[in-house]
């Protein structure tokens, strides 16, 4: 008798099922895909019930909706565990003062840069928030996103940051791609506080963070909180009393570290027991080996260095000899990566992070899962996992990273409903 089930995903000529190891892949076992040829994926009630041979499964279950791959490949959905998202407006104008010279940091010591999106993001309601976003995050579903991680830190005051907290749920029960809601108040210092980076520090820990743990414990969910741990903005040491304030309150952990300057953020991450460490572009040596002992997941951005035209990007291959556990995120925001697509930063980091297809294709998937605490729920095919999977429009799962800037995803599958379907 054959088993009723919601969806067969049937005759993929590769489907990736992307198996965790008891946790991410790390080190030198990253990049297990998993690959069975001819295959199948089973989904009921929004998760996957089995995953192996088409003729067996096809055999075995009666499905409401069949889809044919036709050869095709057949992946997890993308988990893309760092964006910026939401915020108001742009900064073409200060990419173009970058092309004529002026630097990220430049910009933002002269009152541009993040505090530019803070004038336009802190003047915006919620419905103002969630109509501008919305598109973003359609545009993210299509190139094969399914969860995405989405930070607050344009408000940069108790009120204007608990409007973006709003805005994010608002938009994750408002389309299908699910949100992981992350607190960043220390994000840069606002301009009430210039010159008083321990004066910012203090108003946190007394009154944003309380009234972000109150908002979180209201509606029953945990967030991160994260900070912008960087010469100018957060030195180590109110990085550590911000995120130890935040870790009593109740919050899970995360740390721009090294982006620009290798301050120590890393090793900081780790040693509070961060989720995840993000950026990793100036990281010193013994935070990389802190990386390959602790459980932190290092998340290289990319699409940073390429948005700034730097030539430095997250030392990928000392991360994994050193025994760490790498997710890839895009790190969409207005400033330093207006990028939505995870194929484009597969693409990136194949070439500058130096990851073979397989490598980054889990780092973008299972590992980004568990750099934002989902890592038992989404990125992989394995049975109890969600649903989330895409059907490429090419059948060899290489040729995610090798083609870049055009759009491979044909069909996009969330908790084992339709919900993309690209036309070429
Ligand atoms: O991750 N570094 C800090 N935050 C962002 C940039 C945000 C912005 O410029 O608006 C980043 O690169
Ligand atoms: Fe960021």
């Amino acid at each position: 008798m054959s088993e009723p089930i919601d969806l067969l995903v049937h005759s993929a000529g590769q489907l990736c099922l992307v198996p965790p190891h008891g946790g991410p892949q790390r080190g030198a076992a990253l990049g297990d895909l998993g690959l069975i040829a001819d295959g199948a994926v089973a989904v009921a009630d929004g998760r996957v019930v089995a995953a192996g041979p088409s003729a067996e499964l096809r055999a075995r279950f009666d499905a409401a909706t069949a889809l044919d791959a036709g050869g095709r490949c057949v992946l997890p959905g993308f988990v893309d565990p760092h964006t910026h998202i939401p915020w108001m407006g742009d900064r073409a104008g200060e990419f173009e003062q970058r092309l004529g010279g002026a630097t990220y940091m430049e910009i933002m010591a002269a009152g541009g840069g993040i505090m530019s999106t803070v004038r336009q993001t802190r003047a915006a309601t919620v419905a103002e928030l969630v109509a501008d976003n919305l598109p973003r995050l359609a545009r993210l579903l299509r190139y094969g996103t399914t969860s995405v991680e989405a930070k607050t830190g344009y408000g940069l005051e108790t009120a204007a940051e608990l409007r973006q907290l709003d805005a994010i749920m608002a938009l994750h029960d408002s389309q299908p791609v699910e949100i992981t809601p992350t607190f960043l108040p220390a994000h840069a210092i606002p301009a009430e506080y210039a010159g008083d980076t321990d004066g910012y520090v203090r108003y946190l820990i007394e009154d944003t963070l309380p009234a972000g743990a109150a908002w979180m414990r209201a509606r029953g969910l945990t967030l991160f909180c994260d900070v912008f741990c960087e010469e100018g903005v957060f030195d180590v040491d109110q990085t550590r009393r911000i995120l130890e304030a935040a870790a009593a309150l109740g919050y899970r952990l995360k740390v721009h570290a090294d982006e620009f300057a290798g301050l120590g953020g890393t090793r900081l991450a780790v040693e509070l027991g961060a989720t995840s460490a993000d950026h990793l572009v100036s990281t010193p040596e013994a935070d990389i080996a802190a990386l390959g002992r602790g459980q932190t997941v290092a998340v290289g951005l990319p699409g940073t260095p390429f948005g700034l035209a730097h030539r430095d990007y997250t030392p990928a291959k000392a991360i994994l000899a050193a025994g760490g556990a790498l997710a890839l995120a895009t790190d969409c925001n207005p400033g330093t990566c207006w990028c939505e697509s995870m194929q484009m930063v597969i693409a990136l980091a194949c070439r500058y992070m130096g990851l073979t297809q397989a490598q980054a294709l889990v780092a973008a998937t299972l590992n980004a899962a568990f750099a934002i605490g989902r890592g038992d729920q989404v990125g992989s095919l394995t049975p109890g996992y969600q649903g989330d999977l895409l059907i490429l429009d090419v059948a060899d799962y290489r040729q995610l990273g090798y083609r870049f800037g055009v759009n491979l995803v044909r069909t996009v599958v969330k908790r084992g409903q339709v919900v993309a379907e690209n036309t070429f």
